[in-house]
């Protein structure tokens, strides 16, 4: 009997000193779905005080992820536990992190509760992942790069063939060939694009300001959809080593995307911002020039965000897919970094440029 109380004794103490010494972040969300309780492991994640976020709802942390209200009511009712991976936690810009949530339903004083477990899932995997894809996005591009070129060289042949023809020919027979002239034409437009930009940058110091305003000025000239363009410059930025053309080209493709996607009177933000110590194909670059570009726009299809970059990817009918694909190849040829994060309401494409410390 003795024993037995003992134990019981022991298993209170214990349980009350658990949840402050687990690795794992717990959260504990009342009937009502409002945060009673995080353990100290859950505060550092989240960068936040249980003090601070007490009675706050769920929503506050899991905005725009799959962990919402609807899910979490369904859970204490089935008491289904739930598990979703890579959920992208975004509390303010500076503060985003993924993590692997698992929700279970727990009684507390008789009542029933959601257990949520975040575990962050590690940079070194980020890292690796954000590598792979940028292996995939090469050897993509490498096979139809080398398809565009075996496309190309007959292509020449068949048009000079067709030229020469033309002149046997009278002007009825004509037709036939001017046809193959100019379809022949047409491929060979598009394979070029295909082969996407074959020229080495001009690399010069360029105030990075002057090319966004460059692009400002081409889609004002036609900006039919009275589209709010909002800059948001660091002024502090030095100059950078790069092709002013390219970068161009790069920032505007990716406008261009966000005009087609976002309805009328929305808005169109362009940021810079030094960024230090950012990983670049996995490699630690100390100084960055960092250029986002953010539409609140419906956001990226799911179905096309994971390969998006890659040539050929389209969500739109009359897409050809190559504006992206296109723009990372510019990125790439000045060592830089270009990724995307979008949800609905919310798509944000960053160009990372390494700055060299003068
Ligand atoms: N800001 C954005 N908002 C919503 N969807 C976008 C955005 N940017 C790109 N996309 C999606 O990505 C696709 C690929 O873009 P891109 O490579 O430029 O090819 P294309 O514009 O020819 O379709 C687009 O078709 C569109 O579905
Ligand atoms: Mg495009």
């Amino acid at each position: 009997m003795q024993k037995r109380q003992l134990i019981q004794e022991q298993k209170k103490i214990y349980q009350q000193a658990l949840a402050s010494q687990l690795v794992t972040a717990v959260i504990i969300l009342n009937q009502d779905l409002n945060i009673v309780y995080l353990n100290p492991s859950a505060e550092a994640l989240l960068n936040k005080s249980l003090a601070k976020l007490y009675h706050y709802p769920a929503d506050y942390i899991f905005a725009n992820t799959t962990i919402n209200n609807k899910r979490l009511k369904q859970l204490l009712a089935s008491g289904q536990e739930l598990t979703d991976s890579d959920i992208v936690i975004e509390f303010s810009e500076s503060h985003r992190f993924t993590a692997e949530v698992t929700a279970s339903s727990v009684e507390f004083d008789q009542k029933p509760h959601v257990l949520l477990e975040l575990k962050q899932i590690d940079q070194q995997k980020q890292i690796s992942l954000e590598v792979f894809q940028h292996q995939q996005w090469v050897a993509a591009r490498d096979l139809i790069k080398g398809l565009a070129h075996e496309i190309k060289n007959p292509l020449g042949g068949l048009r000079g063939a067709a030229q020469l023809l033309n002149r046997e020919l009278n002007t009825e027979q004509q037709e036939y060939t001017n046809m193959i002239i100019e379809q022949a034409d047409r491929l060979t437009n598009l394979v070029d694009r295909l082969l996407g930009p074959n020229q080495l940058p001009q690399i010069n110091q360029n105030n990075i300001h002057s090319v966004l305003e460059k692009v400002c000025q081409v889609i004002s000239f036609s900006n039919e959809k009275q589209i709010t363009l909002v800059r948001d410059y660091d002024p502090s930025i030095p100059l950078i080593e790069c092709d002013q053309e390219k970068i161009q080209q790069a920032v505007l493709n990716i406008v261009s995307n966000a005009i087609q996607a976002i309805e009328n009177d929305c808005s169109i933000t362009l940021k810079t911002r030094i960024a230090s110590n950012k990983t670049i194909n996995g490699k630690r670059v100390k100084l960055t020039a960092q250029i986002s570009i953010i539409d609140n726009g419906p956001g990226i299809p799911p179905h096309i965000q994971d390969t998006l970059f890659y040539p050929m990817v389209s969500g739109r009918s009359n897409g050809t897919g190559l504006g992206l694909s296109i723009s990372q190849t510019l990125v790439n040829q000045h060592q830089g970094k270009l990724s995307c994060h979008s949800r609905p309401g919310h798509t944000e494409f960053v160009i990372l440029l390494p700055l060299t410390q003068q």
